[in-house]
């Protein structure tokens, strides 16, 4: 079949140039579609058939060819053709191919902007759910980490530099409070977007007594858009979801970070299994954490997907214009990365090893004991800010002397206003994370607590 007269119609009365009809097809990347188009062309074609528009027998035909166009697709045998320009035409011209011309019935009240954006929306239900069920896998992952190492404790940082003792648990389980609400943002897009955008035609409806409901309906969704510009010239639910995907991918990013770090000979908080890393090619002794490295490296990809569609849609007059074919590769894009990199990640969590002797020995350096100090103080009597000031001109002299918390004397101590052996057993860092009960903080209990919450309403969804 001539493509080209196919697509477009009587017209026109030439072909394009070959570069505009390279330039224009989007079939390379939107053939990925599919099984969405598929999907709408048969829920679409029932619904034709229901309203008397089809009869019995021409839908049987109709829904004969889609499955045989199904399985060409499925077994690499379809032929995409480049001339016919986009997924919904390759599939529409071999259906006439092969049903003959009842397949020409098949675009009765329908156009290519309320079909794309029906397949679109679909996808996201797909890719959302997928990602929901990659985020959860890593999610337990850090879950599991944290049941194991309750006890293991280590320095807590702000500015890189050690500050408090905390749990490693704890630790993991910050990551994982962030990705429960990244998998909630997902959540939140999937159940906005749910709506079928079929039967708005090209811009405002058709004059065919079509039953938008029943077409939702068939294909899933809860309901039908409510308004036809709208929903052909509508593409912030996409933005939406790649904006969840942009924030994942900046909190993974930090998590990647830790791993880099913690990996290093300087932490030696972590080793990562020989299967999550790579070698050099020149220096035999290096083991490196690319795994975390390029997942790091994939949030700026993530984040320029979500931009890249923001700025194609920002000046578009209503309703559709091409510049909305640029939508599917950033989306594309987003989606399969952020869920390369959860699985990723997953997998490197889950067979890390965790050193808690390195972690001890961060612990005794740092003077992570001082805000301790000064609480003991407040307890006795002190106001924070004078007790503050009194550990700092502490700290200050015992920097320049070379010694820690620890090292304090009896006597030095006392000259502090602390009895030496409450003090001594308060600055241990089991003490002082065990002080911590208040929710949320690091005490052995509301780990646990944590740990059984996070397990909890991770199986609940
Ligand atoms: N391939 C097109 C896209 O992705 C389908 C819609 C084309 N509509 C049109 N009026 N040319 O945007």
């Amino acid at each position: 079949m001539d493509g080209t007269q196919y697509s477009w119609g009587g017209r026109f009365s030439s072909a394009p140039e070959a570069i505009v009809q390279r330039f224009n097809a989007s079939v390379a990347f939107d053939q990925r579609l599919a099984p969405q188009d598929l999907a709408g062309s048969r829920a679409h074609a029932r619904m034709l058939e229901s309203v008397g528009l089809l009869s019995a027998e021409e839908l049987a035909r109709l829904l004969g060819g889609l499955e045989a166009i199904e399985g060409e697709i499925k077994a690499g045998q379809f032929q995409w053709d480049e001339a016919l320009e986009d997924v919904h035409m390759n599939i529409e011209a071999r259906l006439v191919e092969l049903v003959g011309p009842v397949g020409k019935k098949l675009h009765t009240a329908r156009s290519r902007n309320d079909q794309v954006a029906t397949d679109v929306r679909l996808f996201i239900a797909e890719e959302g759910a997928r990602l929901i069920a990659s985020l959860a896998r890593l999610r337990r992952a850090l879950i599991d980490a944290a049941a194991a190492h309750v006890d293991v404790l280590l320095p807590g940082y702000t500015h890189l530099q050690r500050a408090q003792p905390v749990r490693l648990a704890h630790h993991l389980l910050a990551h994982e409070a962030r990705l429960q609400r990244d998998a909630g943002r997902v959540r939140d897009a999937l159940r906005r977007q749910n709506q079928s955008p079929l039967g708005s035609g090209a811009l405002s409806g058709t004059p065919h007594p079509i039953d938008r409901q029943q077409a939702a309906k068939t294909m899933g969704f809860d309901t039908v858009t409510s308004n036809s510009l709208d929903a052909v010239a509508a593409r912030d639910h996409l933005l939406e979801v790649m904006a969840a995907c942009s924030i994942a991918s900046v909190g993974l990013s930090r998590l990647a970070e830790e791993l880099v770090l913690w990996s290093s000979q300087e932490f030696g908080f972590v080793r990562l299994a020989d299967a999550y890393c790579t070698g050099s090619s020149m220096m035999p002794q290096k083991k490196n954490p690319d795994m975390p490295e390029l997942i790091r490296g994939k949030t700026g990809r993530v984040l320029g997907d979500f931009v890249a569609l923001a700025v194609a849609e920002k000046a578009l007059p209503l309703a559709y214009n091409k510049d909305l074919q640029e939508d599917k590769e950033p989306l594309f894009d987003a989606v399969d990365t952020l869920r390369d990199c959860l699985d990723v990640m997953a997998g490197t969590i889950a067979t890390a090893q965790f050193q808690p002797e390195a972690m001890a020995e961060a612990l005794a350096d740092g003077f992570l004991e001082a805000t301790e100090v000064a609480d003991l103080l407040v307890a006795s009597g002190l106001p924070f800010r004078e007790a503050h000031h009194r550990v700092g001109t502490l700290v200050g002299r015992l920097v320049a002397e070379n010694r820690r918390i620890p090292d304090l004397s009896d006597g030095e101590w006392q000259a502090l206003g602390l009895a030496p052996e409450t003090a001594r057993a308060r600055v241990q860092a089991e003490a002082m994370i065990e002080a911590k009960t208040q929710v949320g903080a690091v005490a052995r209990g509301r780990v646990l607590e944590a740990i059984e919450q996070a397990s909890q309403s991770l199986e609940a969804e």
